[in-house]
């Protein structure tokens, strides 16, 4: 599959949302553009009323769902005048990667601190490719070590930007791409949507997507807020029910006082989410059967392409449970559709045991 991007395209929906429905907000809220906006939304041709928003085409360098929490996270970082910032997650961590990949564009210096994940294909060419970008990469032994590691950072002076970006700010950049869909709806590229399904893991694109439906339908730009069905890929209690919509309400209420709509109320925002565990397996990083047929599923209607750890499981649950949700669904396609360059294995400047996770990783069926 080719990585066409949104500005091929014609499309009624303004190239940044955020600007055309919230200039005030916009305005206040520092923001680098590292992403081509907006990002597609498609018919899926699995199944009738069922759309995709390509998220996967959110940049050409690297793209998925974390160049949208990273704009605004960069921006502030940026305005306060740091010049070094450090990304933490899994070995095989997007969101490092694209701190990584963006951050370089933008003159800022990276570091990432990345703890232990069961190998996969598309994990081994993350962490290959980030091995290939100037990042300090730290690769910890342990998670257990993870803690340690963020406070030593924290004592070094260094600015970390914690696991998916899940702050208020970072869910910022997902209000943008939840008020692009309303957008959409509102010209007719896309019916009222009934439904959203994603992947959840760090939270993040969650609750912004949460608050930014909630904002589009008191900006009257949409009558209702679609269901947002998200699917666990870490563990309860990270992925709590009552945790996103605690981001959520931090992101609305970061909302409000730059002077955009009150999206705050938690019955209303607890009402639109649905999370469900039931694609975990054995639990974050760790392949599953479904996951890898539905993966095999898009593949037949050419693509998108999905990821094991993430898009997979969220598109298992899309053909499981998700197969009895009536009316128009959106399914959010969060894995970038671009791998950057990966350094050659034999220059990789890692231990045994991160060379032999790199190979079993490798050896993975994509
Ligand atoms: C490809 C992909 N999909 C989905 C997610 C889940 O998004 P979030 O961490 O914002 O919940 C992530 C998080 O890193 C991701 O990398």
């Amino acid at each position: 599959m080719t990585a066409s991007t949104a500005a091929d395209r014609p499309s009624a929906v303004p190239r940044d949302a955020l600007r055309a429905a919230l200039p005030a907000v916009a305005g206040r809220l520092p923001r680098i553009t590292l992403g081509v906006w907006p990002t597609p939304v498609e018919p899926c041709a699995l199944r009738r009323d069922l759309w995709l928003k390509r998220e996967d085409l959110s940049a050409p360098q690297y793209g998925g769902n974390k160049v949208r929490c990273l704009e605004p996270v960069l921006g502030h970082l940026v305005e306060r005048g740091v010049r070094r910032a450090v990304g933490t997650g899994a070995w095989g961590s997007n969101q490092a990667l694209a701190l990584a990949i963006h951050g370089a564009r933008h003159g800022l210096e990276t570091g990432a601190v990345l703890f232990p994940q069961p190998p996969s294909a598309a994990a081994a060419d993350n962490l290959r490719s980030l091995l290939a970008t100037p990042c300090a990469v730290t690769l910890l032994p342990n998670i257990a070590l993870f803690p340690l590691a963020w406070l030593r950072a924290r004592i070094a002076g260094e600015v970390i930007v914690p696991p998916g970006a899940a702050v208020p700010r970072g869910a910022l950049g997902h209000v943008a791409a939840a008020l692009e869909v309303a957008f959409a709806i509102r010209a007719g590229e896309v019916p009222p949507l009934r439904h959203v399904v994603l992947a959840v893991g760090s939270t993040c694109t969650t609750a912004g997507l949460l608050v930014g439906f909630a904002a589009a339908r008191s900006l009257g730009l949409i009558e209702r807020a679609p269901t947002v069905h998200a699917v666990r890929v870490t563990p309860w209690p990270v992925t709590a029910h009552r945790r996103i919509v605690a981001l959520a309400r931090g992101a609305a209420a970061l909302l409000a006082r730059l002077g955009g709509p009150d999206a705050t109320e938690r019955r209303a925002l607890a009402e639109g989410l649905r999370v469900s565990g039931r694609q975990l397996g054995r639990g974050y990083g760790h392949p599953t059967a479904a996951g890898r047929g539905a993966i095999a599923a898009f593949d037949g209607v050419a693509g998108p392409h999905l990821d094991t750890t993430y898009a997979g499981k969220a598109g298992a649950w899309l053909l499981d449970e998700g197969a009895a949700l009536d009316g128009p669904t959106l399914f959010w396609t969060t894995k970038s559709a671009v791998q950057p360059p990966l350094i050659e294995l034999a220059e990789a400047p890692i231990r045994r045991r991160v060379r032999r996770w790199l190979e079993r990783g490798g050896a993975a069926p994509p």
